[in-house]
């Protein structure tokens, strides 16, 4: 077990250099087994949920590479058989071998995926799309098999812009015969770097960022080199704590457009930051104005970011409102906050941040990923002693988090217990 131990209250200055995106990386890694020849990925981060994804890749014969940021995968090897439970499990993104498997071996046998308890999480949307394409499924407790004699594209109508839906759909039919359509697919960036992924292997998709996607089937996927875009998450993270404080402190490694939403909610409560091409410097201030924010799908405001922002909103004047649209039990950071002094309430889905607050350091739990965030930004910000436990979540998202932010001055270390 291990947690995390800040000492508050500290100057952020330096430069943070942004890591791959998780929830592209996370879809890239079981895309790659479409592909009859070897793939090679850069800029992949070095978190706990890629690691899990090779150990999937790995169990099911493939070989993989990897040499820092760079993962080479020759998935030739490839027996397809039944993904176990404990490793399905290991994270959500387990669901990408589903349409990835379908979509080259016509089958695919797995459980039901893990990953952060922030609401239902059903698959029903992707199991509906399998199905379009003329899959059957058959589920036995937690156990989905899904199986086709061949794939025919088809027009899907995703009744959510889900993102795993639309990724997964777009795996099982680059390969299938014909054309499919996916309308109201989701138009989040991580969509646009897998599409382009596939299109490198020789996929032909177009629509990939707006809300319909055209997928041509082809029978063969070749090798290719990739980069994983930059993490908009990580790097709105990091942008929050130098709103809270940083003195010139420098993102880099960004694609400003992908933070819109978050930037135009820094710029309404008054935070002092410049935008440049492809990073942001961002220093503190303390009198900012209170603000709304609800989370939408891309490009409104990232759930993702809601947590985080969360805590800035308890130093601005006045009564902010978050309202959760997304997942329904993203509010788990709030007790913990109130722990350390913020005075926040919750009703329905609407969480009322009254500010400004001062926050003192505290045994916190990081109850998921962006929640484990969320008590990070808290406890840099906070007097004393902040210990955060279950910290796994964090590194589940968050690449080198501690040395990023040892290196700009925060008293922050990680202990084994
Ligand atoms: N939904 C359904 N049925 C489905 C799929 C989704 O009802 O078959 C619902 C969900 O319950 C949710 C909404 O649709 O209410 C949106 O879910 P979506 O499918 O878009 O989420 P996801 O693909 O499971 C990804 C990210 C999440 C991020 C969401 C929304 C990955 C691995 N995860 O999840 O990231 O919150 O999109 O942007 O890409 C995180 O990084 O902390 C994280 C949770």
């Amino acid at each position: 077990m291990k947690q995390i131990k800040i000492e508050g209250n500290n100057i952020l200055s330096g430069s943070i250099k942004v890591s791959g995106a998780k929830n592209s990386a996370v879809a890239l890694v079981p895309a790659s087994i479409l592909s009859d020849d070897i793939v090679t990925i850069d800029n992949v981060p070095n978190i706990s949920d890629i690691d899990a994804l090779n150990e999937i890749l790995t169990y099911l014969g493939a070989k993989v590479k990897r040499k820092d940021s760079i993962i080479e995968i020759n998935s030739n090897t490839i027996k397809n058989k039944e993904i176990k439970e404990d490793i399905s499990k290991k994270l959500r993104a387990s669901y990408y071998f589903m349409g990835a498997l379908l979509g080259k071996y016509k089958k695919a046998v797995m459980f039901f995926p893990g990953g952060c308890s922030i609401g239902e999480r059903p698959i029903d949307l992707h199991l509906k799309g399998f199905e379009a394409l003329g899959a059957t499924v058959k589920n036995e407790g937690n156990k989905y098999i899904v199986e086709a004699e061949e794939l025919k594209g088809a027009n899907i109508y995703l009744d959510i812009a889900s993102v795993g839906a639309t990724i997964n759909i777009m795996l099982a039919a680059v390969k299938a015969e014909g054309k499919t359509i996916i309308d109201n697919a989701a138009k989040e960036p991580e969509i646009v770097n897998v599409a382009t992924f596939l299109n490198n292997m020789g996929a032909s998709i177009t629509g990939a960022g707006t809300s319909t996607i055209k997928i041509n089937g082809v029978k063969h996927l070749k090798g290719c080199f990739h980069e994983v875009i930059p993490d908009r998450i990580e790097a709105g993270t990091y942008i929050i704590m130098g709103a809270l404080c940083g003195e010139n402190l420098k993102i880099e490694n960004i694609i400003p457009e992908h933070l819109d939403s978050v930037l135009l909610k820094l710029k309404e409560i008054g935070c002092n930051f410049k935008i440049h091409e492809d990073y942001i410097i961002v220093s503190k201030s303390d009198n900012y104005k209170r603000t709304n924010i609800k989370t939408l799908v891309y490009p409104g405001f990232p759930t993702d970011l809601q947590q985080p922002f969360t805590v800035l909103l308890t130093k601005c004047n006045g009564t902010s409102k978050v309202t959760e649209t997304i997942w329904e039990n993203r509010f788990m950071h709030v007790p913990y906050l109130n722990e350390m002094g913020a005075n926040i309430t919750i009703k329905n889905q609407t969480a009322s941040i009254l500010g400004p607050t001062n926050l003192i350091g505290k045994e916190v739990v990081a109850t998921d990923l962006r929640a484990g965030a969320a008590m990070v930004i808290a406890g840099l910000i906070a007097q004393g002693t902040t210990t955060i436990q279950n910290v796994e979540h964090i590194l589940r998202g968050y690449e080198n988090i501690i040395e990023k932010l040892e290196n700009v001055g925060a008293k922050i270390s990680l202990i084994e217990i």
